[in-house]
């Protein structure tokens, strides 16, 4: 268990530090989702999956004031999210859109530095300590070296940090990420996931990130919201408590066996074989002897 912080007296006791009741959710006519009660213990790593268009996006939108609930109700820290000014919610909770779109040429160095502007006051001018925090970003995510280039010229996989490095330079104790993986190779999506669970860990920052990787997601998150289609919400908690076969099946459509990853004994999804070709006790050995012979 982590030990109190001084942030533990803002929550009014209730609930996480991020929490949505009641919520009804959607886009002009159509509803996403009806009734999601979420609940973002403080200082968990809280991951959200689900399938394609179940809602995912919405519902970070909604604990992130982007986007207004028809019905329900987001707190923040044991108020409701409404009652904060937009400047306050920003020094509060970072998101990281699922798409972003930089104005068009700007430099890496100038756009992560927009993550500062929540702590700019007024009349005060860029301080030593913004420079600072804007090059520690920048470090965390590897794109020092990207400093002086536009935005526009970068690869999928290189703006995506230099977007996390804008949301990390804004240095909320909430983080809100929208498939922050997405565009990198598999090398860099665990940089980014330690990167993650580090601040988590080391830094009791609380982060809610959207995932399409279930076995990173049961790997890394202390609390895991599984969305199914139709915007219910099929099961909440810990991975190792609520992931089986009949949930990913239910959720997905897949039809899978569980195993204990190798490495940290969390729940890793196997999807299951079509063909048996390969089956799963002399499967890889026995085609290699064919093959010898
Ligand atoms: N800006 C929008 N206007 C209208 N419909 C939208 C908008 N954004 C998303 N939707 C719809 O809402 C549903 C949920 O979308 P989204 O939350 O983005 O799903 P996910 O992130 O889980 O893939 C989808 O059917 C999508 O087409
Ligand atoms: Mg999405």
């Amino acid at each position: 268990m982590r030990s109190a912080t001084p942030a533990d007296d803002r929550h009014g006791g209730e609930g996480g530090r991020l929490r949505a009741e009641g919520l009804t959710l959607g886009y002009d006519d159509s509803v996403v989702a009806r009734d999601l009660g979420v609940d973002v213990p403080d200082g968990s790593f809280t991951v959200i999956i689900g399938p394609n268009a179940c809602g995912k996006s919405t519902l970070l939108k909604a604990l992130a004031r982007m986007l207004k609930p028809s019905a329900g109700a987001v707190y923040l820290d044991g108020k409701a999210i409404t009652h904060y000014r937009s400047r306050e919610v920003a020094r509060r909770l970072g998101l990281l859109p699922q798409s972003s779109l930089a104005p068009g040429g700007i430099t890496v160095g100038d756009l992560v530095a927009r993550g500062r502007y929540p702590h700019q006051k007024l009349l005060r001018q860029w301080s030593s300590q913004d420079e600072a925090v804007v090059v520690e970003a920048m470090r965390r995510t590897g794109v020092e070296d990207l400093s002086p280039r536009l935005v526009d010229e970068l690869s999928g996989g290189q703006r995506q940090r230099v977007w996390l490095a804008m949301v990390l330079a804004q240095q909320t104790p909430i983080l809100l990420l929208d498939e922050p993986t997405t565009f990198l190779d598999i090398a860099h999506q665990i940089e980014v996931m330690e990167l993650c669970a580090d601040l988590n860990a080391d830094e009791g920052h609380t982060l809610v990130a959207v995932l399409h990787d279930l076995n990173q997601a049961c790997r890394y998150a202390t609390n895991l919201v599984v969305l199914a289609p139709g915007g219910r919400i099929a099961a909440q908690g810990d991975p190792g408590e609520i992931v089986t076969a009949e949930l990913i099946a239910d959720v997905f459509g897949l039809r899978c066996r569980i195993v204990a990853d190798p490495e940290t004994g969390t729940p890793m999804v196997v999807p299951a074989a079509r063909r048996r070709g390969k089956s799963e006790d002399d499967g890889a050995v026995a085609v290699h002897e064919h093959a010898v012979l």
